[in-house]
This record gives C-alpha cells, sequence and structure tokens, in this order.
C-alpha cells in the first residue's frame, strides 16, 4: 500500500489519526490555534515554545494562558525550551500536570535572545546538555518527547543531524523533527529536503519535516520525497486551517474557501482570543492574525490598515461586519 497523509500512525505510544501536524509558531500557537488546526483536521498540534524557566518558576501568566490545553485539542504537544535540564525536567513534570499528551524540545530557534541562554539552536553545539535535556524531560514527564531541531547552525555543518542521532540513541526519544535549514537561515532558502530523507532511512523513529510548506502540492511532495512519518505546517497555515482540509482530502485543492467562511472563521478566531485574553489584550492580539485573513479576502490595504489602528475588538468587528458584503461581492463568482 503506498503510503498517505491520511494514514494513521504512532508516535512514542500516542496514536495519531494522520500525518498533518500543525507546527510550534512562537507568539501564536495557543490553545484555540491549535484547535482550530484540529477542527480542521490536523491530526497532531504543536504548541508555541514555552520557556522551561516560566514554568519552573511558576511564573503565572505562562502558566494559565500558555499551559492551557482544551479537552477537544487532544493530542497536543507542548514544546518547551531551556538549557538547564534540572529546571527542565521540572517543568516537563507540569506540562504533564497541564495534560499534554507529548512534548516537544526546542532544539533549532535561531533567535539570539534565545541561543544566547544556551537553548534553541545553540544547543546544536553542545550536544551532551542537548541529551541530558531531553532525559530530563522525559523522566520528569513520563510522556513522549520529541526534538525538533535544524541540519546545523551554519551552511556546511550538520552538528543537528550528529544530534539527532544521539538523541535516539542515549536519550530515547520518541521522534525527531527536521527543519532541514541551517539556523543562521532562519526561515529562509530552500531546506534541503535530501538530508531529511536520509535522516528517515537512518533514524529508528518517526522523523518529520518542516520547512516550505505552504502549498498543499509542496506539502504532498515533500511528504513522498522524504519518506517521512508526517510534515508539520507553519506559515501554510497561518490564516488558513482549510489548508488541513485539503491535505486530508476533505477539500480539493482548487475549492479555497468563499468569503463567508473566512469571515466566520475570523469571527471564531475573534471570540477565542476575547475569551482567551479579555477585550482588551485580545484587540491588541489580533492584530497579527488579521493581515492573513483579510489578504485571503482579497481585502485591501485600506482595510488592513483601518484594523491595525482599531482602538476596541467591537471596531474591529465593525470593519469586518461593514466589509463583509463588499469582500463577499468581490469574491462571489
Ligand atoms: C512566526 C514563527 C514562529 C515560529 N515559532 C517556532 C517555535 O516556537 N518553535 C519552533 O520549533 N519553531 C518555530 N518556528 C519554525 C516553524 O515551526 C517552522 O519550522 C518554520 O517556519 C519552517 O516552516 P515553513 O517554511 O513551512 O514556515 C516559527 C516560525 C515562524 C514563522
Amino acid at each position: 500500500m503506498p503510503r498517505a497523509l491520511t494514514d494513521t500512525w504512532d508516535l512514542g505510544g500516542v496514536q495519531i489519526a494522520n500525518r498533518v501536524v500543525l507546527a510550534p509558531l512562537a507568539g501564536i500557537g495557543n490553545w484555540f490555534v491549535r484547535l482550530q488546526a484540529r477542527r480542521y483536521g490536523a491530526g497532531l498540534a504543536v504548541s508555541e515554545m514555552v520557556s522551561s524557566y516560566a514554568v519552573h518558576h511558576r511564573n503565572e501568566r505562562t502558566c494559565r494562558e500558555l499551559l492551557r490545553i482544551h479537552p477537544d485539542e487532544h493530542p497536543v504537544s507542548v514544546q518547551l525550551f531551556g538549557s538547564d535540564p534540572d529546571v527542565m525536567g521540572s517543568a516537563a513534570a507540569r506540562v504533564a500536570a497541564a495534560g499534554a499528551d507529548l512534548i516537544d524540545l526546542n532544539m533549532g530557534c535561531p533567535v539570539p535572545k534565545v541561543c544566547k541562554t544556551g537553548a534553541g539552536a545553540a544547543l546544536l553545539a553542545d550536544p551532551d546538555r542537548a541529551v541530558a535535556l531531553a532525559r530530563a524531560a522525559a523522566r520528569g514527564s513520563g510522556l513522549p518527547v520529541t526534538v525538533k531541531l535544524r541540519c546545523g547552525q551554519r551552511p556546511g555543518e550538520d552538528s543537528g543531524i550528529a544530534l539527532a542521532r544521539r538523541l535516539v540513541a542515549e536519550a530515547g526519544v520518541a521522534g525527531i523533527c527536521i527543519h532541514p535549514r541551517h539556523a543562521s537561515q532562519r526561515h529562509s532558502g530552500a531546506p534541503d529536503y535530501e538530508l531529511a530523507r536520509a535522516l528517515v532511512d537512518e533514524l529508528p523513529v518517526p522523523v518529520l519535516v518542516s520547512g516550505g510548506l505552504r502549498t498543499a502540492a509542496q506539502a504532498r511532495a515533500v511528504f513522498a520525497r522524504t519518506g517521512a512519518a508526517g510534515v508539520l505546517l507553519a506559515r501554510g497555515a497561518l490564516g488558513n486551517p482549510w489548508l488541513f482540509e485539503q491535505l486530508i482530502g476533505r477539500r480539493s485543492d482548487g475549492d479555497g474557501p468563499t468569503a463567508a467562511e473566512i469571515l466566520a472563521e475570523l469571527e471564531w478566531v475573534i471570540e477565542r482570543a476575547r475569551e482567551h485574553l479579555g477585550d482588551e489584550r485580545a484587540g491588541r492580539y489580533l492584530r497579527k492574525f488579521y493581515p492573513w485573513y483579510v489578504e485571503r479576502l482579497g481585502g485591501g490595504k485600506a482595510l488592513q490598515a483601518a484594523l491595525q489602528r482599531a482602538p476596541t475588538l467591537a471596531a474591529a468587528r465593525e470593519l469586518l461586519c461593514e466589509d463583509r458584503a463588499e469582500a463577499a461581492c468581490a469574491l462571489a463568482p
């Protein structure tokens, strides 16, 4: 039987309904963004990265907001970052108590603020510590642990590949997610899918692939070419939960959402953000989200700018209502 994105699979003992996964997205992948991905068919959703220090030190906002899990989003993986194994073990225990099914460790974030603390992609150069962190997370939580990493820090380096081998052999991680760009490339440049394929062939655990998966056609091609256990959707899924439906065959590629569907989904997001953060903070938080949906609506610069300036959530809703008819007309066949 040929492999399919709709095949079920096992990740460290957790049954996953299909091979399409929401990638970790800092500042974005909260419970309702993950729930949205699951509503549209994602087999698994990974949280935004959460500081193990903040969780260990019981930072109130981090624990209340970033460890919040909705009952309908299981299975869910919470991604932690950090560089101290004791702190990681303690944070992992709290993540398990919060109800996560899996823990993912961030060993690929290239942001200097993270790397200078010895976390994220800095761990590619500190493999002993990386292995200790993975062991501590597994021991502290009792959950399967996966690691998301880059292939190396700079072009020509393959420290991420060597680390992946050690994480599996020495820390017993349940899976690896490879973003086959070097950390110095950040999020641009072509991912090296051949490198991902070689890792899939070599490792005895599921390997997921991330990077450059903006469309359903790209995600299918990379799934086939790398032989990966699954694909992680990141920027391609921003304001585009319909991509999950396309990949699991619930919607055809050419069948994009209608204006009414986009507006209804944006309203769902606004309401969940209000529930999560309250009116005032949600008003600011959603400024990041509006452009994705408005662009999909075919809305112009004027609407984008007005939404960024909207002083309240009610004012933003008003703009979207006013625009509802106009947008629907613009997209009508
Ligand atoms: C806004 C943004 C936030 C991200 N946050 C995280 C994160 O918290 N943890 C992580 O491992 N990767 C993070 N990533 C990397 C993505 O998960 C993904 O690996 C990367 O965007 C490549 O996929 P793409 O080219 O399909 O977007 C982030 C990427 C973006 C664009």
